[in-house]
């Protein structure tokens, strides 16, 4: 049985029984309008913990002033009949009071924000979107401190996020270990995103081309080539006109560093609008 819970408070005392009894906690973040990738994570996390707890709340301290904070979908009923399916204990599903109090006013002059290493955040998505990673670490520690895990669940579909909250675990001595799931993508290849639902029919047929660039890399690099200028012309070719690329880039999955030459553990990262709508997908070369 999923309970739903919105205050900080029930959730902690639950979170207090189940250490008492010695159990391992899972935390799966999200914004809701949950689809299989983030089903994929609910699943990953069933398997390692006792407990598993997803929180489904849209955070706006890590949307820009022009970004889709009111029209982002929230389907609060349809998420938890996926979770109850899913096995899930509890579900958080917090008021914007609840987890920043009742002023209206959500910037770092008025409230503590974690503030992530610069040359991670000042790059690819960080760079058209500015403070939302700090808003994405800030409620992400938030979420840590109040469900306590000892396992908590991301996807490398976001894969500078992931990068990012792994450091802060790290830098910040956090007393838990993050497990990167893989993409999960419709049977044509677009990655899962509950900003898919934003695309029409040909909005989406072009979109499907930016994973087709990605597979264009695979191909090519699998032929020998390394140099990232040649696989970076090869996937512009691929990509349909009409998506407004943003960024492709090819960073150590190590470091963040750029890197001139494929190596070992190499990221592949895309972003571009189709639309109005701002897509994101990588692959990571082993
Ligand atoms: P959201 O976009 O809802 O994603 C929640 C988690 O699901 C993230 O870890 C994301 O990487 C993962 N995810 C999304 N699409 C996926 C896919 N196709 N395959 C596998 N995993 C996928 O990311 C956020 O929310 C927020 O920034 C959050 C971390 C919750 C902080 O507010």
């Amino acid at each position: 049985m999923t309970i739903l819970l919105n205050k900080i408070n029930e959730v902690k005392n639950n979170i207090k029984q189940w250490k008492r009894e010695g159990l391992k906690i899972g935390l799966v973040p999200t914004m809701g309008a949950l689809h299989k990738g983030h089903e994929s994570l609910i699943k990953k996390a069933k398997e390692h913990c006792d407990k598993v707890v997803v929180s489904v709340f849209v955070n706006p301290i890590q949307f820009g002033p022009n970004e889709d904070y009111d029209k982002y979908p929230r389907t609060i009923e349809k998420d938890l009949d996926v979770c109850e399916k899913n096995g899930v204990d509890i579900v958080f599903s917090p008021s914007p009071s609840e987890m920043y109090g009742e002023n209206n006013r959500l910037s770092n002059t008025d409230l503590t924000f974690v503030c992530p290493a610069y040359n991670i955040v000042d790059c690819m998505c960080g760079k058209s979107r500015p403070g939302h990673f700090d808003g994405v670490a800030t409620v992400v520690l938030k979420l840590f401190n109040i469900v306590n895990p000892d396992f908590a669940f991301f996807g490398q579909k976001d894969a500078q996020q992931l990068f990012i909250l792994k450091k802060m675990v790290k830098d910040l001595n956090l007393d838990l270990t993050i497990i990167q799931c893989p993409i999960v993508r419709e049977d044509d290849g677009l990655a899962l995103s509950s900003r898919n639902t934003y695309l029409n029919t040909e909005e989406r047929k072009n979109a499907l081309t930016i994973n087709k660039a990605l597979k264009q890399i695979e191909k090519i690099y699998s032929t020998g080539v390394k140099d990232t200028k040649v696989l970076f012309d090869s996937a512009i070719a691929v990509l349909d006109k009409n998506l407004e690329l943003e960024y492709l880039e090819f960073r150590s999955f190590d470091t963040f560093e750029p890197v001139e030459e494929i190596q070992q553990n190499t990221l592949v990262a895309i972003a571009a609008k189709s639309g109005k709508t701002r897509l994101i997908d990588n692959i990571i070369i082993r």
